[in-house]
């Protein structure tokens, strides 16, 4: 055989094989077309059969009225509807603050009538348990039924209310006395720890359970981060935390069983502003000493486990700033390269739970603590300092029978 001839072969062979596969290709191109052509004339055949079926069903009448399937339709569909309004509604009015205990009638008559008053569970039912939100109709009503308001305590109880509303604020201050109750604070909020009070009272004696003072968790982590700051930031400022505070709060007994205070040098703006010091009282050789941030969170994270929080206890951190987790760790955690800690993705926030529980206006730390007869003890914006006094609104707040939960997370 020549090498010729053998050429001639193979040509000849990749010619029929490149033939063969053109075919194939082309075969398969036009299958595939077809299989598309059909399963779309399905699909449209059947979103239209669809639509023309309910568009028939909608004229469907008896006797000029809709039959009874399609009332029975409508009505449970109207019925869905309301009680998603009456959802949002119960929603707007636990988050408005305006309607307080003590309104006056002139003033809100008429938003009286159109949002509900709504108890202090309800609230807390809607707002603090986030997967509440999206509760079916069929299921909060469901948690409404088990409660027995029919009981005739809940009556008393209402006419208790209504009398304490009345109270003048000496009136509060000497009730709460008789009972060796804390009488100090706004009438707002007498007024709330009367009928907490009372309220508690009248259903232990009923024998129903109020499960008031259950806490959620076993320890609360207050903290209030203090980061270097400017009298006027730029916009493009980076806060490093330079005060790493926690205090301690035991649920159960109400104490504060510990407190742990880190400083933390800055590494971008290791000099601290005139401004800085003199708002925190924190001196440079302070934070010149301290450790870096990534030493200082794993000291913290090493005396949470050390106080078994997280494995033995349940615990919640509370802040009452606006920045701490959500701005200043944060931007520390991604300026050390660090993960953000996990126990720290939400909180108490305490501003919050305050004024939901009162029914009050959001309003500042020392605000919160004038409203319960306190003062600010310490140095204000000083980050131990202001956790110590976060903890006594946090502690007065379960003695007023409020259970501590988590309501805010990271943006
Ligand atoms: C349904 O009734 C309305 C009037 O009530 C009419 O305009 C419409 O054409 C009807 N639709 C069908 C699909 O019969
Ligand atoms: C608490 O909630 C208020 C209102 O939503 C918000 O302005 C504030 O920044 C929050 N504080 C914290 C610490 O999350
Ligand atoms: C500031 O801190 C120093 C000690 O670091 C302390 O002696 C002083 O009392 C503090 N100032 C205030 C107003 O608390």
């Amino acid at each position: 055989m020549t090498a010729s001839t053998t050429i001639a072969r193979e040509f000849a062979n990749s010619k029929m094989l490149m033939q063969f596969s053109l075919s194939f290709i082309v075969t398969s191109v036009i299958c595939g077309l077809f299989v598309i052509i059909v399963l779309y004339c399905l699909t449209l055949k059947k979103y239209k059969s669809k639509s023309e079926v309910s568009k028939v069903w909608h004229n469907v009448t008896v006797n000029g009225r809709p039959s009874r399937k399609i009332r029975k339709q409508r009505s449970v569909r109207h019925k869905k509807k309301m009680a998603s309004i009456a959802i949002t509604q119960a929603m707007k009015t636990c988050k408005s603050e305006p309607i307080t205990e003590n309104e006056q009638p002139t003033k809100s008559a008429s938003s009286t009538k159109a949002l509900k008053r709504h108890s202090p569970e309800e609230c807390k039912d809607v707002f603090n348990n986030p997967s509440n939100k999206k509760q079916s109709p069929k299921k909060s009503k469901v948690i409404r039924e088990t409660k027995d308001f029919n009981h005739p305590v809940y009556k008393s109880i209402s006419s208790q209310n209504g009398e304490i509303n009345r109270m003048t604020h000496q009136q509060l201050i000497s009730t709460l006395k008789q009972f060796n109750l804390d009488s100090s604070g706004y009438p707002d909020i007498l007024k709330k720890r009367l009928k907490l009070y009372y309220m508690e009272s009248s259903l232990g004696k009923a024998g129903l359970d109020s499960h008031q003072t259950a806490q959620s968790f076993d320890y609360l982590c207050v903290i209030d981060f203090e980061a270097t700051c400017e009298r006027q930031n730029p916009a493009d400022y980076l806060h490093e935390i330079i005060e790493f505070p926690i205090v301690l709060v035991n649920t159960k007994t109400r104490l504060v069983e510990d407190t742990l205070m880190l400083f933390c040098k800055p590494l971008l703006n290791p000099k601290l502003s005139e401004f800085c010091t003199s708002l925190t009282n924190i001196t440079q050789v302070q934070v010149d000493y301290a450790d870096t941030f990534p030493v200082v969170l794993e000291t913290v994270n090493w005396w949470m486990k050390h106080k078994e929080l997280g494995s033995k206890y349940k615990f919640a951190i509370v802040t009452d700033g606006p920045w701490d987790m959500n701005l200043f760790l944060r931007v520390q955690c991604k300026l050390s390269k660090l993960k953000f800690p996990s126990y720290a993705k939400n909180w108490i926030n305490l501003s919050k739970t305050f004024s939901s529980f009162y029914k009050t206006s959001r309003v500042k730390l020392e605000l919160m603590l004038r409203n319960l007869g306190m003062e600010f003890e310490g140095q204000p914006h000083r980050g131990i300092d202001d956790a110590k006094n976060i903890a006594r609104i946090a502690v007065k707040l379960m003695e007023d029978g409020c259970n501590l939960v988590i309501n805010d997370a990271l943006t």
